[in-house]
């Protein structure tokens, strides 16, 4: 008589079919993602009846998913693995060492991208505006580019995007030119840029779908604290995906997708209408946030 199948056989069938996989990687991949995947099952003992709801979730997720909703990577950003990839493949190198010319400073740090940035921005002056129509109380947003070794970086180009005060991005809301709260800037002689736009404020990422029924089961909230999104790219460096945070933002400690990194954050001065340094083109009270943006030059081992 044969002795009776166990759930550690079933593991090791699975993970003996991957061995011969013809790309070795990808083998590689299978065979943990089945090794945890399996202890995962074993270790909260699911059960036939919460199998079922996941494959529910799953086909949901699938369902909500179009060209403009992407459910699978709010999924990666609501658990924290859009976090875990982008700090694998972008590990901050030490601090330069400041024989550019300028500052010393650690490279800026990256955090996700998030499902609303567009390419192909329109490019904007120093210091014009973002802001196509009424979308809160202006901010002056200003810093310089520089490298590792403090040398600025002219002509490096700041590609930026925000929400507005009605908490939507440009490509969520249909009342909204497409090019509002969006532009590209390049770096002056002197690695500085400068543009004006408004306060952003917090918001919510989608959570009318399985995500956000996930967030509610489980007593988690789906805000993100207020901030900017930037690319900041400059030839022979890496390119730098980030946002600038307002550190005094509501849910800064609790962002629903983990993005926050103290590196960061930055304070927002409150600036009054008669402000010596009021830059043309605002008017009344306003805000202004200062924020450098150091790049990792691209090394001969790339
Ligand atoms: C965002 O910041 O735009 C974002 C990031 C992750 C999920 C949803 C939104
Ligand atoms: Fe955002």
């Amino acid at each position: 008589m044969t002795e009776q199948t166990t759930p550690d056989d079933i593991t090791a069938t699975v993970l003996a079919s991957f061995g011969r996989s013809p790309d070795e990687r990808l083998g590689t991949v299978m065979r943990s993602l089945t090794a945890h995947l399996h202890a995962f099952v074993k270790d909260v003992a699911l059960t036939e009846e919460e199998w079922r709801a996941a494959i529910g979730v799953l086909t949901a997720t699938g369902h909500i998913t179009t060209g403009k909703r992407q459910e699978w990577i709010l999924w990666s950003d609501a658990l924290g693995v859009s976090m875990l990839v982008d700090a694998l493949a972008n590990r901050a190198p030490a601090s330069g060492a400041g024989d550019g010319g300028g500052p010393a400073g650690a490279a800026t740090e990256s955090t996700v991208q998030g499902p609303f940035y567009v390419p192909g921005a329109p490019r904007r002056g120093y210091g014009e505006r973002i802001d196509e129509m009424p979308a809160g109380e202006p901010l002056w947003v200003h810093g310089t580019i520089r490298s590792l070794d403090g040398r600025p970086l002219p002509g490096a180009e700041l590609d930026v995007w925000q929400n507005g005060d009605n908490e939507l991005y440009a490509v969520q809301d249909p009342e909204a030119p497409e090019t509002h709260l969006r532009g590209r800037f390049t770096a002056r002689e002197d690695g500085s840029y400068g543009f004006i736009t408004v306060r952003p404020t917090p918001y919510p990422i989608p959570h009318d779908g399985p995500v956000g029924r996930m967030l509610s089961a489980t007593g988690r909230h789906p805000w993100r604290p207020a901030h900017i999104h930037v690319i900041v790219r400059a030839p022979g460096h890496r390119p730098v995906t980030t946002h600038v945070f307002d550190r005094d933002s509501e849910h800064i400690d609790s962002d629903a997708v983990f993005a926050v990194k103290p590196s960061l954050l930055r304070e927002l001065v409150a600036r009054s209408a008669d402000d010596p340094e009021r830059p043309p083109g605002i008017t009344g009270a306003w805000w202004s946030l200062t924020s450098d943006f150091v790049l990792v030059p691209v090394g001969p081992a790339g």
